[in-house]
């Protein structure tokens, strides 16, 4: 393939990126962007290995390693189960920071790299080289770290070293002090030296900033490593002269800043505070029982599926809210079912969605979409919050930190001010779980106690299949 051929299939590539990401999004259109993404990425690499730049004795090199990797990948994404998606997409960044730290130490050895540079843009090269192995490092092993944290093999709990920011401190002179060496190395070993030295300080440094990370802050710090590998498939596009890589590292790069960005809004966290880290220690303790001055006032009062059913009967308008738990249970068929039953009969079902609701961005409504649930009842926390008041029941399958009050209630919780879903204002709320254990941040949930909230415990597939039989019969 001429250089110029493969030029405008870059150039092709590059603007399938650019509408996959607008097809994402929307889940009306997700697909769509998914599947100008898997062209413009079948493009990209068709392009790059009969491009002018691979030679014809590397070519079944390459399609071995496309063969090991791409059934790698296959198999894990046939396997992974959705609840698993934060932790495959950790383990992925891992993978494009080890590829820039690598490419960035072949290309530093390559004694053609910098054949036909002058000085001034040998220096240039260098400076990508340090910075490509600096990103891809910390990426690299912040990835490992919150894969462990996701997967449950580290815990959640928030590592905090004493004199840690000072500790970060010397790191960063350290490797400034590097940096300098390394471009004033006399030789390809003084380099490596210096080169090798900064890579620890970065490895640990990328351990140390996501162990000190609370659980309830991960999916941003996973948001955030994404924004990471992003540049340093940037800064591996730099070392190598891709341009292709470069933008594709860019639009990853500043997707994932952005999302960072929303997801801190949306769980009411600084950005700043979540990279210093210590908020969040994983979750899933019991709440304590409403028998002290400091506990909630009010009763738990608990309620049958059949109970569930006459409500939902009684009711014009229902508000359906949906976490993590009904992930867990797999619950999103009979949701659908619930949900076309009530609207055959006349009742206004929609659905209230939080940003960070289930464990990933976009969690429920890829579930809901699966079930079919119509797109045009599936609404944004802004959209829904003012309707409770005038809302018969909202139903909340499975969720937790999204629906608690403490967050506007009680100043003192560590989720003060989180914009949360007002479930509680509606005339009823039903509150569907197994048992009065906390989500995921690990705080209490006053709405357990409220005069108007009733438990519907137990596994939320099975109390939804319940609550469809009463319904029916
Ligand atoms: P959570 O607050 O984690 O609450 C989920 C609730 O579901 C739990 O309290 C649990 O109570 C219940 N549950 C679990 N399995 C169940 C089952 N089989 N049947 C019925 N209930 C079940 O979830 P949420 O309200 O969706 O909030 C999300 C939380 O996760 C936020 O704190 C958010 O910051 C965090 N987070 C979000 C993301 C993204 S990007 N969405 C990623 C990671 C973390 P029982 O044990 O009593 O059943």
């Amino acid at each position: 393939m001429s250089a110029s051929l493969a030029t405008v299939a870059y150039i092709g590539a590059i603007i399938l990126f650019i509408l996959s990401l607008g097809g994402l999004s929307s889940p009306e259109s997700s697909r769509r962007g998914n599947l100008y993404g898997m062209i413009g990425m079948a493009l990209a690499v068709l392009a790059t290995v009969f491009g002018p730049r691979v030679s014809m004795a590397g070519i079944p090199w390459i399609i071995g390693a496309m063969v090991v990797g791409g059934s790698v990948g296959l198999y894990a994404a046939r396997k992974v189960q959705m609840t698993q998606m934060p932790e495959l997409v950790a383990l992925m960044h891992s993978l494009v920071g080890l590829a820039a730290c690598l490419v960035g130490f072949a290309n530093y050895i390559d004694p053609l790299a910098a054949q036909h540079l002058t000085s001034a843009e040998k220096g240039i090269h260098e400076i990508e080289v340090y910075l490509g192995i600096l990103i891809g490092a910390v990426t690299f092993s912040g990835s490992l770290i919150a894969f462990g944290k996701l997967a449950g093999k580290i815990g959640g709990k928030p590592l905090l070293l004493p004199g840690r920011h000072f500790m970060n401190l010397v790191g960063l002179l350290v490797v400034i002090a590097f940096g300098w060496q390394f471009l004033h190395a006399e030789t390809i070993s003084a380099g490596m030296i210096a080169l090798a030295v900064m890579t620890v300080i970065a490895l640990l440094f990328g351990i140390h900033m996501v162990m000190a990370i609370g659980g309830a802050d991960m999916p941003v710090v996973v948001s955030m490593l994404n924004s990471y590998s992003g540049w340093a498939a940037a800064a591996t596009g730099f070392m190598l002269n891709n341009d292709l890589l470069i933008v594709t590292g860019a639009l990853v790069g500043s997707s994932g800043a952005i999302l960072s960005y929303i997801m801190c809004r949306a769980m009411n966290r600084n950005f700043i505070s979540v990279i210093a880290g210590g908020f969040g220690s994983g979750g899933g303790k019991p709440a304590k029982k409403a028998d002290g001055d400091a506990q909630p006032a009010g009763e738990v009062v608990s309620i049958s599926a059949l109970e569930t059913a006459e409500l939902l009967r009684e009711a014009k308008s229902v508000i359906i809210v949906p976490g993590y738990g009904m992930a867990v249970a797999q619950a999103q068929h009979t949701v659908n079912e619930i949900t076309q039953f009530l609207r055959e009969k006349g009742v206004n079902v929609r659905f209230g969605i939080h940003p960070v609701a289930g464990r990933m961005p976009g969690h429920m409504n890829v579930l809901l979409a699966e079930a079919r649930v119509p797109y045009d009842i599936v609404m944004e926390m802004d959209e829904v919050n003012a309707d409770f008041p005038d809302t018969d029941v909202s139903m909340v399958i499975g969720a937790n930190d999204i629906v608690n009050p403490a967050a506007q209630e009680d100043p003192t919780s560590p989720i003060a001010g989180m914009p949360v879903l007002e479930v509680w204002k509606a005339k009823t709320s039903i509150m569907m779980k197994r048992s009065m254990a906390t989500g995921y941040a690990g705080v209490d949930n006053p709405l357990f106690y409220k005069e108007n909230n009733r438990m519907l415990f137990g596994d939320a597939k099975k109390m939804l299949e319940e609550v469809l039989v009463a319904l029916r019969a």
